[in-house]
């Protein structure tokens, strides 16, 4: 019998008995029982303690027989491992940086060996390994150049992206450094994590959405093309993040990634269309979705399956993270309409 996870031969375009379904952010804040830890630990210290965080990337697994467990841990700690001061503030999110300009700071940069900066990482990695459910897989992450650039020249979230955007038209030539840097000390941590154990790779690029598709191409595909081909390792699947980006589709299919994660502004058979049975697809229901009631959620789960499934390589999941309000009820419900929803080319 093959042992290997329906969730990475779907990330492969391979044929599977079951669609199977994973959820961004399924460890976080609409669980009472990470709600719970939280109220004892930081963030930080949760995603730095390799047993706390081996137990939230566990906990939905006690409750919904999902495909996948993604790693707890956040894309912004590689920057601490830069060299770049960070902390969540519950009020602003995130703050890169002690005050410093973002030139300052793109400046200080360095290319961390990650078993020696990332070890909770790789630790963590390891303990999940060790008990997660049979035939789950283990995701690993990490942020993709572009986002990671947005959040090192801000210091932290924006609404207009006004620093990066100058930086990126006043100095391309720096830019362009910046993003190779970056690939860099990505390239080596992911790496890290596949060879820790980890079964795919999830690539976020958050705020790809910013870019005019010229900018894309110019800016940011040739360096996502080098970093996704340095991490392609056998039988380890790569999948590629974003949202609200339709105009750039056509760009990121070159990307060299097994799976292209949609979000619910694109219609889901008109995506597979364009971009061919070779390419696998993960999402793309509208996270809001689930504060319907259970038999129109019901609905709204089966016409994106339909559309999902009409070739192998296929994953379920929403376009973005659960949202924390979400009723934990109507996260059972979608799981069990997705397993027991029959695939067209079924094992
Ligand atoms: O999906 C998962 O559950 C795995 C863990 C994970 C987190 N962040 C945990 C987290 C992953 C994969 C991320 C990715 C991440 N982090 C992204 C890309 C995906 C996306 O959502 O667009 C980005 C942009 C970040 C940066 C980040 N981390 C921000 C802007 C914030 C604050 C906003 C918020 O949601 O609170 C975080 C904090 C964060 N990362 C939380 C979690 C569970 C909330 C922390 C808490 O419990 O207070």
């Amino acid at each position: 019998m093959s042992t290997v996870p329906r969730f990475v031969k779907a990330c492969l375009a391979q044929p599977v008995d079951r669609i199977p379904v994973w959820i961004m952010r399924q460890a976080g804040r609409y669980l009472p029982e990470y709600r719970k830890l939280r109220g004892e630990y930081p963030f930080l210290t949760l995603c730095k303690t390799p047993a706390l965080a081996t137990e939230v990337t566990l906990q939905p697994l006690e409750r919904f027989r999902m495909d996948a467990a993604i790693l707890f841990s956040d894309i912004l700690l590689l920057l601490e491992a830069m060299g770049v001061d960070l902390a969540f503030d519950e009020k602003v999110g995130p703050r890169l940086g002690r005050g410093e300009s973002g030139e300052e700071r793109v400046r200080s940069l360095s290319v961390p060996d990650p078993v020696q900066e990332m070890g909770y990482v790789l630790d963590a990695i390891r303990q999940i390994k060790g008990s997660i459910p049979e035939g789950c897989a283990l995701i690993g992450f990490s942020g993709a150049p572009f986002t990671l650039a947005t959040y090192l020249i801000e210091g932290g979230s924006s609404k207009d992206f006004y620093a990066t955007k100058s930086f990126m038209y006043k100095e391309p030539a720096a830019f362009h450094r910046l993003m190779e840097t970056l690939a860099d000390a990505l390239e080596a941590f992911l790496k890290a994590q596949i060879a820790a154990g980890v079964d795919a790779i999830q690539l976020f690029d958050t705020w790809a959405m910013i870019l005019s598709p010229a900018d894309y191409r110019e800016l940011v595909l040739p360096h996502m093309q080098r970093l996704v081909a340095g991490v392609k390792h056998e039988g380890v699947p790569t999948i590629h993040f974003s949202l609200g980006t339709s105009t750039l589709l056509d760009a990121m299919d070159q990307m060299g990634t097994d799976v292209l994660s949609l979000d619910w502004k694109i219609d889901l058979g008109e995506a597979r269309e364009r971009l061919g049975p070779q390419k696998a697809v993960q999402g793309n229901l509208d996270p809001f979705a689930l504060f319907q009631e259970p038999a129109r959620l019901e609905e709204s789960v089966l016409e994106i399956l339909e559309k999902g499934s009409r070739w192998p390589g296929y994953v379920f999941n929403l376009g973005h993270g659960v949202h924390p309000k979400t009723p934990v009820e109507n996260m059972r419900r979608l799981v069990e309409v997705v397993h027991s929803f029959p695939v067209p080319q079924a094992t």
